[in-house]
This record gives structure tokens, sequence and C-alpha cells, in this order.
């Protein structure tokens, strides 16, 4: 007989899944010097993946099938753990969260119903209560987890849409939905329009409000744009504000956006995706005030809070908000078993991993002052490198870093205007393509931007101007190349 192929609880089992584990981490060692993109590039990747067979007929020995996995598949990853991987909010993950992942997968609760993941239920209920009370929210807030933004987005979204017309979960829209706006700044992550869609509003209804210099919601501009909608016969059901936007980390007046809600009678959504981290720090939280104010929060803890992916929360301000989400079903959540909590009830999956667990051991295991204290680092880090920016020839910074987020341009000297978009997507590509640098490219005001997103706590300021330097002597490489 072959070594176990599940935990049944003999010795083992539990030996081999050791085993399996030690393999596993040799791998991840032998494959973790290396740069932070691989320079194979797609076409070879895409070859490479097509000579894997994922389904032999028989078993090879698992050493062999890692071995191979490292050098073909792991090897050619991102690395997130290199400062110079630094274009999107995809940070390296803590270790002890890491290693939880282990415990989550081997014990498979299901989170959607009490009796699938008792204890684990009751866990995640803190977790989200806990994350709700650090925010300042009430004490009948509640909330769920979610695989990420997206999803948190979506469901924050669809409390709105109920909360607009009672009864919309059940007979779908009403006559007057057509009408229906959610007001969001332009810098507001593309998942609210997404949401939109799903929801039946179409992603028109999202009216994108004017940002200032910064990136930040303009609040005059939302102020006309209820205004129109009042003189044109829309309804706005829902103000999202952004706390952390994706290309430049601004964060709206979230109070000043929580009072124009409260006075039309509107939801008030925050995505604070990447803003949440902040209420981790005494120093760092004022620039959330407000995010207490909102009637439901996306709070992704894969992103500043160093978690694997998916971790995700949706948080609400009243429990009671997520009642639209129930749907009872004979085999799961009964309406007779009211004694007991079945997250299904909270949530728009069914089967759903115990993501808490590891967030849970990883949260206690660093401690809410050292989270503070990374996530200050990062956020110095971003004001560091904009000043180093504009300072430095060459560069140009097309936005204040307000949170982890710095936007810039290569502008070397004597390029003309016309070109400079051009030079900016060669950049950001030559550096991919050697492998050697994963910088953000986007675009702001129309124009193509660079960007530089630090979610790593390892990264230095020394990391931060050496990138740069490279970045520039990019930018003075493509001007040769062009001349
Ligand atoms: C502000 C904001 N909201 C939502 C999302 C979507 O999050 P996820 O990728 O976890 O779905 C992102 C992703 O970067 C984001 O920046």
């Amino acid at each position: 007989m072959s070594a176990p192929f599940f935990l049944d609880g003999s010795p083992a089992a539990h030996d081999a899944l050791r085993d399996a584990v030690a393999e596993v981490l040799a791998v991840l060692a032998a494959t973790d010097e290396r740069g932070p993109f691989p320079s194979a590039g797609p076409a070879r990747l895409r070859e490479s993946a097509a000579a894997i067979e994922p389904l032999p007929d028989d078993a090879e020995p698992l050493g062999e099938v890692l071995a191979d996995v490292g050098r073909t598949v792991l090897a050619q990853g991102a690395r997130v753990t290199d400062p110079w991987c630094a274009a999107h909010l995809h940070p390296p993950t803590l270790l002890t969260a890491a290693a939880a992942e282990v415990a989550i997968a081997a014990t498979n609760q299901s989170m959607d119903s009490y009796d699938q993941a008792p204890m684990a239920t009751y866990v995640e209920d803190r977790l989200v209560g806990r994350l709700a009370a650090l925010i300042g929210l009430p004490a009948v807030a509640s909330g769920v987890l979610t695989s990420g933004g997206t999803a948190s987005n979506l469901l924050g979204l669809l409390l709105a849409r109920d909360h607009a017309a009672g009864g919309a979960n059940v007979n779908g829209l009403p006559a007057g939905a057509a009408r229906w706006r959610i007001l969001a700044s332009a810098g507001a992550h593309v998942s609210i329009r997404q949401a939109a869609a799903v929801l039946g509003l179409g992603r028109d209804a999202v009216v994108a409000v004017g940002t200032d210099d910064d990136g930040r919601m303009d609040v005059a501009a939302l102020d006309r744009t209820l205004a129109q909608l009042g003189q044109t016969g829309g309804v706005p059901i829902a103000v999202v504000g952004t706390a952390g936007t994706t290309d430049t980390g601004a964060v709206d007046p979230l109070t000043a956006l929580a009072d124009r809600a409260a006075a039309c009678g509107a939801w008030f959504h925050v995505d604070a995706a990447v803003g949440s981290a902040l209420v981790l720090s005494d120093r760092l939280r004022p620039l959330v005030a407000g995010l207490e104010r909102a009637d439901s929060i996306t709070a992704d803890l894969h992103k500043l809070w160093w978690q694997p992916i998916g971790a995700s929360a949706l948080l609400v301000r009243a429990a009671a908000s997520l009642g639209s989400v129930r749907e009872p079903a004979d085999y799961l959540n009964r309406t007779e078993d009211d004694d007991v909590l079945n997250l299904v009830d909270r949530s728009l999956d069914t089967s759903r991993r115990f993501d808490a667990l590891k967030i849970l051991v990883s949260l206690r295991a660093t401690g809410r002052r050292r989270l503070a204290g990374l996530v200050e680092h990062l956020v110095d880090l971003a004001a560091m490198a904009g000043e180093a920016v504009r300072r430095g020839p060459g560069l140009e910074l097309v936005a204040p870093p307000q949170t982890v987020t710095v936007l810039f341009r290569c502008r070397p000297d004597g390029v003309d205007e016309a070109l400079l978009d051009q030079l900016n997507v060669d950049v950001q590509r030559r550096l991919l393509a050697s492998g050697r640098a994963v910088v953000g490219r986007t675009r702001h005001r129309g124009r193509v931007a660079l960007k530089l997103t630090f979610t790593n706590p390892l990264t230095s300021h020394d990391d931060v101007a050496a990138l740069l330097a490279a970045i520039s002597a990019e930018a003075s490489a493509a001007v040769g190349v062009a001349a």
C-alpha cells in the first residue's frame, strides 16, 4: 500500500502530510533565488505549459512532480517579495498566514453552514466583528469574508440596490430602476461598473464624478451631479467613496460623501480595499476619517494586511442589511434551525474556504502595532518616492502620493510631447520583458503613466532610489534607440 491519500487521523497520514509539505517547502527554497519576473516571454511560457500533462493515467512520484513544477512553473512566477516587483496591489504574504493555509486546506471546513464549519462559523463572525469595530462601525455591524475586492464591491452594491427597493432581491428591478444611478469618482475601481452590470442596472448606471488634481472625488462636482440628477429625474441610489484608489492612491473626502449620501437617502459604500489598513495605525487613521459613516465597506485583507489571496471582507453598518441575501434551502440553512448561524445567509457563495483562519492566526502572531508599523513604512516609502520623482531629472510626478502609490511619467529632455506616451509604454515593456522590474502602467487623464505600488514591507528607500534610477536609464536607452 502506498502513502495515505487523506488525513485519517493515523500517524502515517500526518507523517505523509508533513513529508509532502517538506517537499513543497524544499522546492520553494530552491526556486526563491530569482528576479521579479521571468524573462522567458509569453510564447515560451505558453509552449512550456502546453507540454505539461496535468492528468496522467498513473501516479508520478511527488518528488519528481514537484521538481518539475519547481523548474517549469514556480521558477517562472512573478516574485512578490522582490522590491522591484512593484506594479500592483499584490503583496508578499505573512509567513504565518501562508503556513495556516495548510490547515485550511487539510481540514476543509466549508463556511456555508454551521454543520460544515461549527467553530469556524463563529470565528469568522468574530473576525468581521473585530474589523468593523476597529473601523469604528457600531455594535450592530457585521460582515462576511469574500474572495476579493471585486466580490465585496458586488455584495456592497447589491445591498445598495435592495435598500433602494425592498423586494428587488425577490421580484427583480422595479419599473423606475432605469433611472437609478450610482455615483463614484472617475478614479473608482472598475469592479464598481462591473457590479452595476451584474446587478441588472447596467454599467452606465455608474456616473463618474470628477476628481480634483490629487485624484479625490471633487465634492463640488458631486453636488453638481446630484443637482443635475434631480433635474433630469435620475435617482441616486448609492454614493461610492474610494479610500485608496488603484492608480493614485487617493482617498475621497469620505465625511462629505457620507453627508451627501445621507441627504439624498442613498446607500454609502466605501471601497477601502486599500485604505482599510490605514486604521491599523493611529498616525494614518485620520486619512480615512468618515469611513465609519459607511453603510458597507470593502476591506481587502490580501492587500495591505498581507494575506494570501483570497481574503477580503464586506463589512456592513447594520447586520440586518445583509438579510436580503438570505435564500433558505431545505438542506442547508433551514428556517427551523434558527438557533445556529449559517454564513451562507450573508454570502453570494455557497461552499467557501475558511480563510478567516489564516487571517486570525497571522494577525494574532503579528499584532496590530507591528502591522501598523509596516503600513506606515509603506506610506512613508511612497512619499519618499514621490519626492524623488519630483526632484529626479527626466521624471514627472503625475499625482502626489497619498497612500502607497506613486504615479509618474518618464520625460527625458528633448523628447517631443507627442512621443512621450509611446516612450513610457516602451520603458514599462522593456523592464518587464527583461525580467528586471515589474512597474505599473496605466492612463491618467488620457495619458500613459507609470506606477509604483508599495505593498512590500521589505522594500527600502535604497531599493526605490535604485528602481527609479533604472527606470530613468531605461527611458534614456529607449530615447537612444528611437533616435
Ligand atoms: C480600490 C480597489 N478596489 C477593488 C479592487 C479589486 O480587488 P480584487 O482584485 O481583490 O478583486 C482593487 C484591485 O486592485 C482596488 O484597487
